[in-house]
């Protein structure tokens, strides 16, 4: 096993009657942001619920926080709660609208310039302000960890930053809210969630059997839970499993002490650049991609993976692993997540311009190993022409 050091300070407050809370953990004297997306909030009852157990506090909105979250936008929220000066950010929503407000927890006291070379040149994060979440979709983990993944329309940009002043001081986790979640977005959940798992699991073997089981029971448990979410979003109990494995894929626990990659989401999130496709779609695209490139690199754990979650146990090397990457896209497929360019009407081109975006952030081999060369993320982004 490597050596790994572990801190998570997230208090998690999940289930039914948890909205409740929200006063005595929110200390008195302070400002508060509430910050969401859409309006999705507004049709759940976590709007409502908000405002009946915050009532009589010192309290201001900022809405419309996009799928995909925006610098841009974040900068208006930015410049408010400076004018306000607010002093608690409370997130209501998906992970966009968690991750916007990571970002903006960051960039209000941020005294380096611009609060965008926390995410372009991994400016440090010494301090940000104080930040709690009430999550509404399972799918991301952003509300037990210190990452953002932030885009910036102007540059064609989606990068990430991680900082531990912005892990939440506590997450609010309402499997009922989302109960109203649209059948796309509980797949995309679920894709997500599953390869976030892969990312942390699939690499290379370093004796770690309690994080490998741990990863795959995750899997089983998505591969178990998700399609009864994704054919009753409302079915309270499916979902509390999905929404408690989502938090557990990234929170920390699987990744201590074994290597990680996170190339596929790399690739993926300039997918989502160019094309707006949603993110777990783009990962979808690229994993089996990604398999079939570095088949042979990563063969003992995708033997591992196809054994423990598929019971793949016939056939040679080659076959098992074939088998494993097969499983693996008809569970995406089977939730209505397609895994090739022409199901997105994604033009070849676009191959030249993810390596040209790599180039460009001098990213010239990523990966557990240093594995994933311009070329080999050519080649993977051609296994799914
Ligand atoms: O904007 P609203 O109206 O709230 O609607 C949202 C949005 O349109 C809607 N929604 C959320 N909860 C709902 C609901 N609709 C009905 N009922 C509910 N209960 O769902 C739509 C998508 O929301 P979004 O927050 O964008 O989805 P998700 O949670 O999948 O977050 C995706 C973002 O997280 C990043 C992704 O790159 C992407 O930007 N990630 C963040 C990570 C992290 N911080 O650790 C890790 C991930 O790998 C990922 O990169
Ligand atoms: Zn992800």
């Amino acid at each position: 096993m490597n050596d790994f050091e572990f801190y998570n300070p997230v208090r998690i407050l999940f289930g039914k009657e948890q909205l409740e809370k929200l006063d005595e953990l929110i200390p008195r004297n302070k400002k508060i942001m509430l910050l969401y997306g859409g309006g999705s909030i507004k049709r759940n009852g976590v709007y409502d619920g908000v405002k009946k157990y915050l009532a009589g506090r010192d309290i201001i909105e900022f809405s419309g926080i996009e799928p995909n979250p925006t610098y841009e936008k974040s900068m208006e929220a930015v410049e408010l709660a400076k004018k306000e000066k607010v002093d608690f950010l409370l997130a209501a929503g998906g992970g966009s609208v968690i991750d916007a407000t990571k970002f903006i927890a960051a960039a209000v006291p941020y005294k380096g310039g611009d609060p965008w070379d926390i995410l372009e040149k991994e400016a440090e994060v010494e301090e940000a302000l104080p930040l709690a979440d009430i999550l509404t979709l399972p799918a991301t983990g952003t509300e037990m960890n210190m990452n953002s993944v932030v885009s910036r329309k102007s540059t064609n940009d989606k990068l990430a930053f991680k900082a531990p002043a912005v892990f939440p001081q506590f997450s609010v986790l309402l499997p009922e809210a989302a109960g109203s979640l649209p059948q796309r977005q509980v797949a995309n959940g679920v894709v997500d969630a599953f390869v976030h798992v892969i990312e942390q699991y699939l690499t290379y073997p370093v004796n770690a059997p309690l994080q490998d089981r741990i990863a795959e029971s995750i899997l089983l448990t998505l591969i178990e839970e998700g399609p009864k979410v994704y054919a009753d979003p409302a079915d309270y109990d499916a979902m509390a499993n999905l929404m408690w494995s989502a938090t557990m894929a990234l929170n920390g626990v699987i990744k201590a002490g074994v290597p990680e990659d996170w190339s596929v989401h790399g690739i993926g999130h300039e997918l989502t650049v160019f094309h707006g496709i949603d993110h777990a779609r783009t990962l979808a695209i690229v994993l089996p991609g990604m398999w079939h490139v570095l088949k042979e690199e990563k063969k003992e754990k995708l033997l591992q993976y196809g054994e423990k979650v598929w019971n793949i146990t016939e056939g040679s090397d080659d076959e098992r692993a074939e088998k494993a990457i097969e499983k693996t896209v008809e569970f995406f497929e089977s939730l209505g997540i397609k895994t090739r360019f022409s199901d997105y009407n994604i033009p070849a081109e676009t191959i030249d311009r993810v390596v040209k975006n790599f180039e460009k952030r001098e990213w010239f081999e990523t990966g557990d190993r240093k594995l994933v060369t311009l070329d080999v993320v050519r080649k993977v982004l051609e296994d799914r022409l």
